[in-house]
């Protein structure tokens, strides 16, 4: 069996180290709870953002669906990178879903466990009184069966209005939990009560309706808690002189959502990246490398206490055999010729490495994409190849979104259709904390 873990029983597998090592009887990880996040267009929306990161640090999963007017206040961009998931917004529909949302809202209604609508202006609470169904958010909400936290947010004067009023109480008669509004600064400038409860005030509510540990002292949790992950993201430099090298089109952007989306399950992630203009992810540990052989030297101090390693990196392949100390110069000859010697194979040099951790290559391929991430599984001692066709533009190298294939050591190829890359490293990173099975 090549690899030190390809031996060990897929349920052990399933625990970080230091639980394994606690336990000899390892169950399987628990699916994350998940709260559907409708948002509604009032200044408060931009606490919808804050709302999903302290939600994530719950280890609760989080989708947001944005109406329309929530989409000027806060972009479902920042929402889908905090969430790492799908945004059910207006872009997204159109996309994937049709204008109305089409089946979407069937599937938003199934997925989640709880329905929290923070902001909820006026105009959303009538309309989840009522029952009308005429965007996303209120057709999904229409649609849900589970627990509804609802946080209302309007000028004091909206709020006391007997017709308001009226709403809420239909609302709470079929058990919809109210959570403020509270007394503070409104965005007119006045003081009243209409201002939206403080997120933690959501969150708690949130927990207390899904049976979760309450208590801001509650440890950041989520389902890569007690993980040690590594990411490798960027490319390799491999300097010819000291102006110029071989290089690559990779931007790093695969490798971060990577680690950001780790971070946020509640791993503890070390990102080794090559040269590329990306923002450290929050709460991740970054050590810059330029060489191959200086992302080697930081992989193997990284990797060794590692759970999970994943290789997104484009590491160059080859160096050339002699770095000059000085530009070189044109030398008037039709031509040079550059020698390069091969760097070595950092994701094959993990199985000696890290022969206790997970081991995740990625393939960047142009063509016979199944046959060459299967040799790259077997040659590179891989737990799990994940497959690119950089041949397209919209994909791959430098693309916001990726599609891939991965290949795994038993059973058949799981497939991710295109999206962003930082929903795909959330799909990607439950695969493999879960061993094989993907969430819808
Ligand atoms: O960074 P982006 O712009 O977001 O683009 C993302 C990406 C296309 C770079 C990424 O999705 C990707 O495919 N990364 C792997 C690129 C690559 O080097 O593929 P490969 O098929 O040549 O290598 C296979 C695996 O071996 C990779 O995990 C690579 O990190 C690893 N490798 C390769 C050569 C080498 N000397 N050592 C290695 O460890």
């Amino acid at each position: 069996m090549p690899g030190g873990m390809h031996g060990r029983s897929n349920a052990a597998r399933l625990l970080p180290r230091a639980a394994r090592a606690a336990t000899s009887v390892p169950d399987a990880p628990g699916r994350a709870a998940r709260v559907l996040l409708g948002i509604s267009g009032g200044i408060a929306a931009y606490k919808g953002a804050y709302l999903v990161r302290r939600l994530r640090e719950r280890g609760i999963a989080v989708r947001c669906a944005p109406t329309l007017a929530a989409e000027s206040f806060v972009s479902p961009l920042t929402l889908e990178v905090l969430s790492g998931e799908r945004v059910y917004g207006q872009s997204y529909l159109s996309r994937d879903g049709g204008v109305d949302g089409a089946e979407l809202h069937v599937e938003a209604a199934q997925w989640a466990d709880l329905l929290c609508v923070a902001p909820a202006t006026a105009n959303t609470l009538a309309r989840l009184s009522l029952g009308l169904a005429d965007d996303f958010l209120s057709t999904t909400a229409l649609m849900f069966e589970g627990p509804v936290v609802v946080a209302p947010a309007m000028h004091d004067a909206m709020w006391r209005k007997p017709q308001v009023e009226a709403r809420v109480e239909a609302l709470c008669a079929r058990g919809v939990e109210m959570v403020g509004p509270v007394e503070g600064a409104l965005a007119s400038g006045e003081r009243g009560l209409g201002r939206m409860a403080e997120p933690e005030t959501i969150v708690e509510a949130v927990c207390r309706k899904l049976a979760l540990p309450e208590g801001a002292a509650a440890s950041p949790a989520g389902p890569l808690a007690g993980w040690r992950v590594v990411v490798t993201a960027g490319p390799t430099y491999e300097a010819i002189d000291p102006i110029r090298f071989l290089g690559n089109r990779s931007s790093g952007r695969m490798g971060f959502a990577l680690a950001r989306q780790a971070a946020l399950r509640g791993a503890d992630v070390t990102l080794v990246a090559g040269p590329v203009n990306q923002e450290t992810p929050e709460g991740v540990r970054r050590i810059d490398v330029v060489a191959a052989s200086e992302m080697q030297a930081a992989l193997e101090q990284a990797a060794p206490a590692a759970d999970l390693v994943v290789m997104a990196a484009a590491v160059a392949d080859y160096r050339p055999r002699e770095r000059a100390d000085r530009k070189l110069k044109k030398s008037g000859a039709d031509g040079m010729v550059l020698e390069l010697a091969q760097n070595p194979d950092l994701l094959a040099g993990l199985a000696s490495l890290a022969p206790e951790a997970m081991r995740v290559g990625f393939a960047a391929e142009t063509h016979d994409l199944e046959d060459s991430a299967r040799g790259k599984l077997e040659a590179k001692q891989a737990d799990w190849i994940v497959a690119n066709d950089v041949s397209r533009p919209d994909i791959g190298f430098e693309a916001t979104d990726n599609e891939v294939v991965v290949f795994g050591r038993g059973g058949a190829p799981v497939r991710f259709p295109k999206q962003s890359k930082d929903e795909l490293a959330g799909r990607l990173l439950e695969l493999f904390a879960g061993g094989g099975t993907v969430s819808s």
